[in-house]
């Protein structure tokens, strides 16, 4: 696949979901071309950034490089660390909380075993060892870290942002920060925030943490979420990309749907319900979830994302060469899977080892296909995620070593 094909079909996508006109949307179906750069003229700056270079265009923020690419092409992953604690916590240890079995737990999820912290173990302490793990492949030091982001649902505290706690634990005297919040999504959403803050100029090194310590948010009276969550995550460090061949970015989709927020929650602890005696008693400030509106939410909508976001590059799932999927459920991956006509071998599952580690699953799936020696130089890799929100969400990306 070619970079121009890419940008081809991001820019075919562009004239449809900006509402230009009906004569624009026609003719950008079939090609995207300067008549019909011409006619968006309100989304012009949009379309010079996606469009091939014009170096006489004083607008044209791309044509000073040379490069003709997309703006998430000007970024890529420069290395990935992880951070889990070592103890695990077996099936057949879930059979002595919870009225389960090891059989069941496989059969349904397969989950084997999660990771579980000691107590007093915090997101920020996993967050910093994750983040010196990237930072050390990378070859950088804590200092040419510029900013950090956390996305986490496990914070250490309410405030301060998690992300504070890391910039001091691993001294990045250089970096703000601040956390997103988007439970198991949130590794996704945070690496297209960090990868616009590089494609933009205004940084080089971005660390993005993915990181949860659900266990601080597990019910271990309930089966039916306990069995399935783990603490962990990872980080990744994003860079400029200066060609496809360095490893790019090459587009991102996302979708939240709010009205289905009640089937995967934390009610109370919040400004709804602040915490109390009766929300205490009344076990609110554990996650709880619908797993079967869940389970048919994933089955359906993470597959159709990652559908969408293939169709709209003029890809099939023939053109991918690893699938990072969000690791929920061993099912629900390969639902996503048969939908997308993979085969098993170009997918990453790692659930049996560490089970749902929500904003953690991706970065340790990654790490997962690095040590297996599944990833390399040019892969063409499709990320899926879907999670609370309930929200959902894929990504395309060059891997560049
Ligand atoms: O990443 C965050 C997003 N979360 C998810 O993606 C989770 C999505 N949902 C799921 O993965 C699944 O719905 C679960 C794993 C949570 C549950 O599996 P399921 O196949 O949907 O089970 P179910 O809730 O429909 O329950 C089927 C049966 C029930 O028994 P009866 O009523 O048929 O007698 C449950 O009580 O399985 C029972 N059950 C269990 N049995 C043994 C539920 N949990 C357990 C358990 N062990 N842990």
């Amino acid at each position: 696949m070619s970079a121009l094909k890419t940008t081809q079909s991001l820019l075919e996508y562009q004239c449809a979901s900006f509402q230009c006109t009906t004569q624009c949307t026609t003719q950008c179906t079939t090609q995207c071309t300067t008549q019909c750069t011409t006619q968006c003229t309100t989304r012009r700056p949009w379309r010079k950034i996606l469009n091939t270079t014009d170096p006489t265009d004083p607008t044209d923020s791309t044509a000073s490089t040379g490069l003709n690419k997309s703006r998430f092409a000007l970024a890529r992953i420069g290395s990935v660390g992880i951070g889990v604690p070592p103890r695990v916590l077996l099936n057949s240890d879930m059979e002595k909380l919870v009225e389960t079995s090891d059989q069941w737990i496989q059969e349904r999820t397969g989950i084997k075993q999660r990771h579980i912290v000691d107590p007093g173990v915090t997101c920020s302490d996993l967050g910093a060892i994750a983040a010196m793990d990237a930072i050390n492949k990378a070859g950088l030091t804590p200092a040419d870290i510029e900013l950090i982001i956390v996305a986490t649902s496990t914070p250490d505290m309410m405030l301060p942002a998690t992300a504070c706690l890391v910039q001091n634990k691993i001294g990045a005297k250089n970096a703000w920060g601040f956390d997103l919040s988007i439970a198991c999504s949130g590794f996704l959403y945070a690496m297209q925030v960090g990868v616009q803050f590089v494609a933009t100029g205004a940084h080089k090194n971005v660390l993005v943490i993915g990181m949860d310590v659900m266990s601080s948010i597990i019910d271990y009276t309930d089966r039916q979420t306990c069995i399935i969550f783990g603490d962990g995550g990872g980080a990744a460090i994003i860079q400029p990309s200066a060609s496809e061949e360095d490893g790019c970015f090459l587009d991102f989709l996302y979708e939240v749907d709010g009205s289905g927020g009640d089937y995967l929650c934390i009610p109370g602890g919040g400004s709804l319900h602040p915490p109390t005696h009766e929300t205490i008693d009344n076990r609110m400030h554990y996650l709880k979830q619908d797993g079967p509106v869940v389970f048919k939410f994933a089955t359906k909508r993470m597959p159709e994302i990652c559908v969408r976001l293939l169709q709209r590059n003029n890809l099939t799932g023939a053109d991918i060469d690893l699938f990072v999927p969000h690791q929920a459920n061993l099912r629900i991956i390969k639902s996503a899977v048969d939908r997308l006509g993979l085969p098993m071998e170009k997918v990453i599952v790692n659930i049996d080892q560490y089970g749902n580690t929500t904003a953690g699953t991706l970065p340790l799936a990654l790490d997962s296909a690095i040590k297996q020696g599944r990833l390399k130089k040019g892969d063409l890799v499709l990320f899926a995620a879907m999670g609370a929100g309930l929200s959902a969400g894929a990504a395309l990306m060059r891997w560049g070593y």
